[in-house]
Formats: C-alpha cells, sequence, structure tokens
C-alpha cells in the first residue's frame, strides 16, 4: 500500500521539526508539528501543560492527536520525542505512514539543547536527564524500522535520505 504520510520519530534535539520543515518545502506535503497543535489548541506552552495537569494528562493529548493524523493523508508530521512511549502511537501510525527515527548522539542533543528552556523533561541537570531518557528510552527508539542518523547529516541531507526511502516504500 502506498505510504500517505511521513512521520518523524526521534529523542529531543534530533532535528526532527527543521527536517520537516524541508520535507514538506521539497514534497509541498503539509506540514504537521505535534507539539505546536497541542499548544494551539489547549492555548498553552506544554510546559504550562505539564506543570497544571501533569505528565500524563500531555500524554492523553497527545495519543488523542495521533489517532487523529493517522486517519489523515499528504502530511508530513513531527512528533514529540516521547511519542514512543505508547507503542499503539508507531501502530497507527504505521498504517498510513512510513515511520522513520531521527537520531543524534548524546553530545549533539546536549549542545542543541544547552540553552533551551521550554522541555520540561530537561529541567534540571540536563546532561544528566538527556542521558538517563536516552537510555531508558534506547529501545523504542531502536524498534523503528528506519533510522536516519543526524549527527553527520544536515536538514537537506536528512530529508534526502527521508525521500529516497518513502519513493522506495510507495
Ligand atoms: C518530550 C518531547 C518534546 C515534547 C515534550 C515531551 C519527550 O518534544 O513533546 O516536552 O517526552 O521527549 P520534542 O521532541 O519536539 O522536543
Amino acid at each position: 500500500m502506498k505510504k500517505q504520510n511521513i512521520i518523524l520519530i526521534g529523542f529531543m534535539g534530533t532535528g526532527k521539526t527543521v527536517t520537516g520543515r524541508v520535507l514538506a518545502e521539497r514534497t509541498g506535503m503539509e506540514l504537521v508539528d505535534m507539539d505546536s497543535m497541542i499548544e494551539e489548541r489547549a492555548g498553552r506552552p506544554i510546559s504550562g501543560i505539564f506543570a497544571t495537569d501533569g505528565e500524563a494528562a500531555f500524554r492523553i493529548l497527545e495519543r488523542k492527536l495521533v489517532q487523529e493524523l493517522s486517519g489523515r493523508t499528504g502530511l508530513v508530521i513531527s512528533t514529540g520525542g516521547g511519542i514512543v512511549l505508547n507503542p499503539d502511537n508507531i501502530a497507527d501510525f504505521e498504517k498510513t505512514g512510513l515511520v522513520v527515527c531521527l537520531t543524534a548522539s548524546p553530545e549533539t542533543i546536549f549542545q542543541r539543547l544547552e540553552k533551551d528552556t521550554t522541555r520540561p523533561l530537561l529541567s534540571g541537570d540536563k546532561k544528566g536527564q538527556i542521558g538517563a531518557l536516552l537510555e531508558k528510552r534506547k529501545p523504542l527508539y531502536d524498534a523503528i524500522a528506519h533510522q536516519i542518523n543526524g549527527d553527520l547529516l544536515d536538514p537537506e541531507e536528512r530529508a534526502n535520505a527521508i525521500l529516497n526511502l518513502y519513493a522506495l516504500e510507495s
């Protein structure tokens, strides 16, 4: 079956949003950034949702949006890094899309997020939190069939690699 969407998975700071932008420009497909959409609909930033309602409430919003988006076509979807925590999210996305996991080393991720203040799961010892979360989630990211190592590739090159996969899967 033709894969109708392209879904970018990966830890925080692996370049999902910037790669998604390039893919959307190159294909003319619509870009959906899940975190931005959740924020828009909630009228609050992700950090505010975590602070007042808790992570579990955020995961429910995320899950509902996956269900909605996996029923649509023609989308490049940039997900939040925790999308892999619920295997149903990946199963739903696999049904209508090419699911690709972007990876990067802990050092690259730390460099990219060192000054970031928007991610509630990295609000303490950032280097330690990145290492611990990456280790815990590694099997979940590793389970995605298509992997693109973003350490050595710029967004254009990542998009090229993904478009090659997309052509092969279509
Ligand atoms: C999260 C990643 C974030 C955002 C939230 C939780 C995670 O998205 O969804 O802060 O659990 O890894 P990005 O991967 O776009 O930073």
